[in-house]
């Protein structure tokens, strides 16, 4: 951190402060008249709210518990004073379409971190990635059971007359890239089953924009094929826990909330429901939540209609505490299979170490119609933001798309990108944000930027991540630039080292306690790939306490950013640079 702590306007983004100034209300030059007085108290109360509420957000995206909200606020004040009157007023289109995002490098930072440990999860667990394209047939999601999603597509007729949409969820392409695995006359798919894949793709759904739901979403997808026994769903149930386990959320801060179709199945065709009804019954009662038992009442009798008494059955059949007590609600044995295969599932989670995540919850049906089997939903136990994540068994869509001899079993999640970081917004568990490489390599003069670019590749060469001034750089602007690069080293090619062969790496981590600044070693420019060992050797001759290589200085709750990217022999990616011209 530079002196005098951060630099908290280069934080503020120009649409903030360009904000801050429209809501400040100027006051009078002279006294106002009483009228006056009462408009300007009114408007002054209006501008503390909209301050209040902007500063809370932008306090929320600079994450930082290290500064004070009085200070973001202070700087807020003084770049909207200083900020130049625009003359031009901005046109709507340099805002992204809404519900959209663009991604500046601090937010694509927290966008790989993420990303880092979705696909290190999947790959611990065994799984492939795989993808697909961005734009689908629009009959992959022509469903008919009345599901949101399908009103929420971005379709359009391209310039072929193909039937086109952006797709809204991954599922459908994975049924079809597995289809092209499959002979469809005989069902037989040409890969070794089970196959676990995985991917990250970008899903597009025209929603009303809230916290944690957007137009676009990334959403990390696990899905098994192949696979029709519950140790699948366990499978994927201890991936989503080992996840969150990863990122610092514990069992007290989310939940998984399981049921299974497969019993309310059983209850509605007892009750004499057509076969056919149980996809579109399964979507209106996932409405429950939303609009209440009455609603979904109504919406069963009239919309499909069903009995009354049928639909007071399934209504019941959702406030089963357990699965005694929904085994009891259908009429059914506890050796039935669809109760027993709950239970093993249960059973299973807890041996693998994950129970403490799990939650039986009779009234979590999904709103998507293809599940068959077990569905699941993770939410904050707090219960203040949208599902997590969900997912669940799908047995028979292969068979929709590519007819009846392709019974092949399916079951996986989709975890999106945007709920769960607001989660970790909440409990203070974001990474850091900000940029970061291990060495700013500064020139002294334009005659040493040609040097300093070898040494630049060098440092490269030794694995290192290399910030190449792009001009001539003395101290204060070296480390002006470590600052703000987040830089834990500065190679200095000057003059005097460099006709000795030298160049003077200084180390802001490590302090020297004879002069109490950075450590500073120089080192033979033939002899930079071991830069490191250089500082690690003249920190213990000088008593020096050395910073291990790729661990933070001050952590942050979640530093994997470090621990994810770092290696040994590596830098500390998440290096606090603390430069000062000093010393050198
Ligand atoms: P879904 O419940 O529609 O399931 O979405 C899964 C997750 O994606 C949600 O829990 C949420 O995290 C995220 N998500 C969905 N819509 C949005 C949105 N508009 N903005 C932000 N995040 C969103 C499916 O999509 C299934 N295809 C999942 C699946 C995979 N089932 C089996 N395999």
């Amino acid at each position: 951190m530079p002196r005098g702590g951060p630099d908290i306007g280069a934080l503020l983004k120009p649409d903030e402060v360009r904000e801050w100034r429209s809501l400040t209300v100027e006051n009078p030059k002279s006294k106002p008249t009483a009228a006056e007085a009462a408009a300007l108290k009114e408007k002054k109360a209006a501008e503390k709210k909209g301050k209040d509420s902007l500063l809370k957000k932008v306090v929320e995206r600079i994450n930082d518990s290290t500064i004070k909200k009085d200070k973001i606020k202070k700087a807020l004040d003084k770049a909207a004073a200083e900020a130049p009157q625009e003359e031009v007023p901005r046109p709507f289109w340099l805002d992204p379409p809404s519900g959209t995002r663009d991604f500046e490098p601090a937010e694509m930072k927290v966008r790989n971190w993420l990303f880092d440990h979705m696909r290190q999860t999947a790959k611990e667990f065994g799984f492939k990635e795989y993808d697909a394209p961005v734009l689908e047939h629009v009959e992959l999601y022509e469903r008919k059971a009345g599901e949101e999603i399908s009103q929420q597509m971005y379709c359009f007729t391209d310039k072929e007359g193909a039937r086109v949409t952006l797709r809204p969820e991954m599922t459908p392409s994975l049924a079809r890239m597995v289809l092209n695995l499959t002979n469809l006359a005989t069902g037989e798919v040409r890969a070794a089953l089970p196959l676990k894949w995985f991917s990250i793709p970008q899903c597009w759904r025209f929603e009303t924009t809230q916290r944690g739901r957007k137009r676009e979403h990334y959403q990390w997808n696990m899905d098994i094929v192949g696979e029709p026994g519950i140790v699948a769903e366990v499978e994927l149930l201890t991936a989503v826990a080992t996840f969150f386990k990863r990122l610092g959320v514990g069992p007290d801060i989310v939940g998984i909330r399981v049921n299974s179709r497969k019993v309310l199945d059983v209850a509605i065709t007892k009750a004499g429901v057509p076969r056919d009804k149980f996809e579109r019954v399964c979507v209106v009662v996932d409405k429950l939540d939303k609009i209440g038992a009455e609603a979904v009442k109504c919406m069963l009798t009239e919309d499909l209609e069903l009995p009354s008494q049928t639909a007071d059955v399934i209504l019941q059949c959702l406030q089963a505490s357990s699965v005694d007590d929904l085994a009891k609600a259908v009429g059914l044995s506890q050796s039935d299979p669809a109760i027993a295969e709950l239970k093993t599932l249960f059973e299973l989670c807890k041996a693998y170490g994950v129970g403490d995540y799990l939650d039986f919850d009779a009234s979590v049906v999904r709103g998507l119609a293809y599940y068959t089997g077990v569905v699941f939903e993770a939410f904050d136990r707090k219960g203040e933001l949208r599902a997590i994540c969900g997912g669940g068994r799908y047995d028979r869509l292969a068979e929709l798309y590519g007819g009846e001899k392709c019974q092949i079993p399916f079951c996986g999640f989709g975890f999106g990108d945007c709920v769960v970081v607001e989660l970790l917004k909440d409990y203070g568990l974001m990474p850091d944000a900000s940029p970061s490489v291990d060495v700013v390599v500064a020139p002294f003069d334009a005659t040493m930027q040609p040097h300093a670019l070898k040494v630049a590749a060098s440092l490269r060469k030794a694995g290192l991540s290399v910030d190449a001034a792009l001009t001539a750089c003395k101290a204060r602007k070296a480390f002006d630039l470590a600052n703000r690069q987040g830089a834990r080293l500065v190679a200095f090619v000057a003059p005097g080292e460099w006709a000795r062969g030298l160049v003077r790496v200084k180390d802001m981590e490590v302090k020297d306690p004879s002069t109490n600044e950075g450590l500073q070693v120089d080192v033979p420019f033939a002899d930079l790939a071991s830069v490191v060992s250089h500082l690690q050797n003249a920190a213990s001759a000088k008593g020096a306490s050395w910073v291990p290589l790729g661990v933070d200085a001050a952590p942050a709750p979640s530093t994997q950013v470090g621990a994810t990217l770092g290696t040994a022999g590596k830098l500390s990616l998440k290096a606090t640079a603390k430069f000062s011209a000093l010393a050198l």
